[in-house]
């Protein structure tokens, strides 16, 4: 009794537990026990760039039923700085932020960014936007930062290479970003309150995607992603990547694709496995005035919706389509935050609908449904 209750102290700074799954496809929907909050899965993460989303509050982000956003690590290690998040007694205290929050580790935005950084085995090198200086991020540091910053699940730093690219530099970054998440393990000071995911790369070659997932995999983790996708490839070669990533994954943990956020592509990669996803795409349109349906957007600031009176989607469910007409969402889109909220309330609901569907045992007639709507001539 003794032995067990001293087995049992050990705090776990992640659960998965799969509630339902798909009989005709790898879809689950499952609850993901973090540190501060609860998340159901599949879930779609907002992305809150300095530490806000754009437009909307904490207490408005709960109303959406949002359970997990995104920060970034190197904006906040920037601006406000780690260092100050960390005298305010980390992100969520700072923020106000009582749920769940994951940050990525930096490199991927300065090389995305910034078409000025250097990679080199010790990291990424780059000079400041703010000030110009030369700043080094290396796996020791992201993890510094992002320990000081207090997210649940923290990303290690991954060497990225554009999809668009073939030959040995692919090869090189997959290895190197298998050394970089053991150096990132290994200067990670909060195990038991923060989770790393590693990040399968290899870009589209399948024999050095299958070795990094392989690689991955061997590693003590809660969780795993998927990045270096969703870079201009194409469709095919998109989902041959994940699904083939999502067969070597480990079904008992949960599995993020990186960077993704149109709606088909969300459906398409629930149906292969995938539990969560980020994209700055479904806030950004929702602030641009721009409302998210089956067969692509609508811009509401349009004078075309001035007397429309009919929700943007009648079997949305949401409750902005509860209530209010496209006229009266292009009278107040131009007015910023209350439009704004709406239409986000809006835009983050397709997730909801797939967790319900994989639950109910309807995710097949749900993709069905989804791809008529979304391609109507090819029925
Ligand atoms: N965001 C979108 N794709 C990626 C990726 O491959 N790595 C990281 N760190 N962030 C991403
Ligand atoms: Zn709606």
């Amino acid at each position: 009794c003794f032995k067990m209750s001293t087995f049992n102290q050990r705090k776990q700074a992640l659960s998965f537990k799969i509630l339902a799954k798909c009989n005709k496809s790898k879809a689950r929907a499952s609850v993901m026990t973090l540190p501060h909050h609860e998340v159901n899965t599949p879930v779609f993460m907002p992305v809150g760039t300095q530490g806000t989303l754009k437009g909307l509050l904490p207490d408005q982000l709960e109303n959406l039923n949002c359970q997990i956003i995104l920060g970034n690590t190197y904006h906040l290690g920037t601006r406000p700085g780690a260092a100050l998040i960390k005298k305010a007694g980390g992100l969520h205290k700072f923020m106000s932020w009582k749920r769940a929050l994951l940050t990525d580790s930096g490199g991927f935005q300065m090389v995305s960014l910034l078409k000025l950084a250097e990679i080199t085995e010790k990291g990424v090198k780059f000079q400041s936007p703010y000030n110009g200086s030369e700043v080094m991020l290396t796996p020791e540091h992201s993890i510094e930062i992002q320990n000081n910053i207090g997210a649940d699940i923290v990303m290690q730093l991954d060497d990225v290479v554009r999809t668009t690219i073939t030959g040995p530099r692919v090869e090189e970054a997959m290895y190197r970003t298998t050394r970089w998440l053991d150096r990132c393990l290994k200067a990670h000071k909060n195990p038991d309150t923060q989770n790393i995911f590693p990040i399968v790369q290899g870009g589209l070659n399948i024999e050095l995607r299958t070795q990094s997932a392989l690689q991955l995999t061997k590693r003590e983790v809660n969780g795993f992603a998927i990045g270096g996708l969703s870079g201009g490839e194409s469709k095919d070669d998109f989902w041959k990547m994940v699904h083939l990533s999502t067969d070597i994954l480990p079904e008992q943990k949960p599995r993020y694709l990186m960077g993704v956020g149109f709606a088909a592509d969300l459906v398409v990669c629930c149906a292969l496995g995938v539990d969560m996803f980020d994209c700055v795409f479904p806030t950004r349109t929702a602030r641009f005035g721009c409302a998210l349906v089956n067969t692509g957007q609508l811009n509401l600031k349009r004078k075309m919706y001035m007397q429309d009176f009919e929700p943007i989607d009648s079997d949305c469910g949401c409750s902005t389509c509860k209530r209010y007409t496209k006229a009266y969402l292009h009278s107040i889109v131009t007015a910023e935050t209350v439009g704004c909220h709406l239409l986000t309330v809006h835009n983050l609901r397709l997730m909801k609908s797939i967790q319900e569907s994989i639950k109910k045992q309807e995710f097949p007639e749900f993709v069905q449904k989804f791809m008529e709507v979304l391609y109507p001539d090819k029925k």
